[in-house]
């Protein structure tokens, strides 16, 4: 991360007060307005000591407005509020804070070269993400990093992983917590007699993500492979963010329409009803995509119109299609020890048909939460 600027550090020359904002003039001749309001609301002496803001929003008035301004440049400004407050803003902070969309954006161009998200396809399978079990366990920086693949490509494969039964918890353990979930704090991926789900055949199983009909949905995903002399069945993965950014490309309409047609998944045994209603393709408000949702499994009939029906069928099996295409999957061979985690809102997992005939194939999977992973990222120190 050494590519990134440090912001640099600006004095603050002027204070002019207006109605309802103050503006702040620096020495580089940039000005910066903050609201009253937003000032009181964040001032910084009103924190407990851990860092959490003591202010109930509730009680803060609109009309908020200094009684006097100390400036005391080029440190800080002091301000007393007509409410009886007393605050206290270094030139530091407000630089920090300082709302000229210049400096919003700098911001968030900052925050993004720290949380790079690459997208990758099949050239990826040359250089997978990876690391040892014992590796990640012995060192705490082979873990930050392979805790980063997670973050960055999301997905990272272990080796190594001794083949035994709940090792998976154990890897959860070194990030985060297990999210249980009805298939139970891990779930045995073999082939069995009437089986609830799919995965549980030998039937090959196309890109999707695990648990649509939950909501909120497991973040991460695990497969560890304890027996694996069967023929056949692969591990698929598909990153799901390039599709959609790909289709979003050549299809303006067909993204905009899995953006913002409502679909239903669901799941149904003996003890279960689960059910989540939203897109396939979920975006944040500013319109980045943000998740993913596919699951020919668990799909419901769509309820639109016929003409509606029509529409999103083309985009949809676009989409499909897309998912399918070997140029985009990354595929290996899962051998008794390797494990994979992937981030269950962007990438896709899938598995080949394989022969369970004259042979095993047994894997244990478990779900755990992509924040805890991220902040043991960040902050090497295991979320308590
Ligand atoms: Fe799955």
């Amino acid at each position: 991360m050494s590519a990134i600027k440090e912001v640099e550090e600006i004095i603050p020359v002027s204070v002019e007060p207006r109605e309802k904002l103050l503006v702040i003039k620096w020495d580089d001749g940039r000005q910066s307005l903050y609201p009253y309001i937003y000032l009181r609301d964040n001032c910084p002496s009103i924190r407990h000591r851990n860092g959490q803001k003591l202010i109930e929003t509730a009680t803060l008035r609109l009309s908020v407005h200094p009684e006097t301004i100390l400036p005391q440049l080029p440190e800080g400004i002091h301000i007393k509020w007509d409410d009886g407050h007393d605050s206290y803003y270094p030139a530091a902070w407000l630089q920090q804070h300082d709302l000229s969309p210049a400096a919003v954006q700098s911001r968030r161009e900052h925050r993004k070269l720290e949380n790079v998200l690459t997208q990758w396809d099949a050239s990826i399978q040359a250089a997978l993400p990876k690391a040892t079990y014992r590796d990640i366990v012995a060192d705490q920086g082979t873990l930050h990093h392979w805790l980063g693949y997670v973050h960055q490509y999301g997905f990272a494969v272990l080796q190594e992983v001794p083949p035994e039964e709940n090792k998976v918890l154990d890897v959860i353990g070194l990030f985060g917590y297990t999210r249980e979930t009805n298939y139970g704090k891990l779930f045995d991926v073999k082939t069995v007699v009437n089986p609830n789900n799919l995965a549980y055949t030998n039937l090959g199983i196309s890109p999707h993500t695990d648990n649509p009909y939950r909501d909120p949905v497991p973040t991460l995903q695990l497969l560890h492979c304890l027996r694996s002399s069967a023929f056949g069945g692969d591990t698929i993965l598909v990153d799901g963010r390039k599709i959609a950014l790909t289709l979003k490309d050549r299809s303006p309409l067909y993204y905009e329409l899995l953006t913002r047609t409502m679909v239903t998944f669901r799941f149904e045994d003996n003890s279960n009803l689960l059910e989540y209603t939203g897109p396939i393709l979920l975006c944040h408000p500013n319109g980045d995509f943000r998740a993913i949702r596919f699951n020919n499994r668990s799909i419901q009939p769509v309820e639109l119109s016929a003409a509606e029906a029509l529409v999103f069928y083309e985009a949809y099996m676009t989409l499909a299609a897309m998912l399918e295409e070997p140029q985009y999957q990354v595929r290996f061979r899962m051998e008794a020890g390797d494990l994979y985690i992937v981030d269950n809102e962007r990438v896709l997992h899938a598995r080949s048909a394989f022969d369970d005939i004259g042979g095993e194939r047994w894997l244990q999977g478990a779900y755990a939460d992509r924040d805890g992973l991220i902040s043991t990222w960040k902050t090497g120190i295991k979320n308590q």
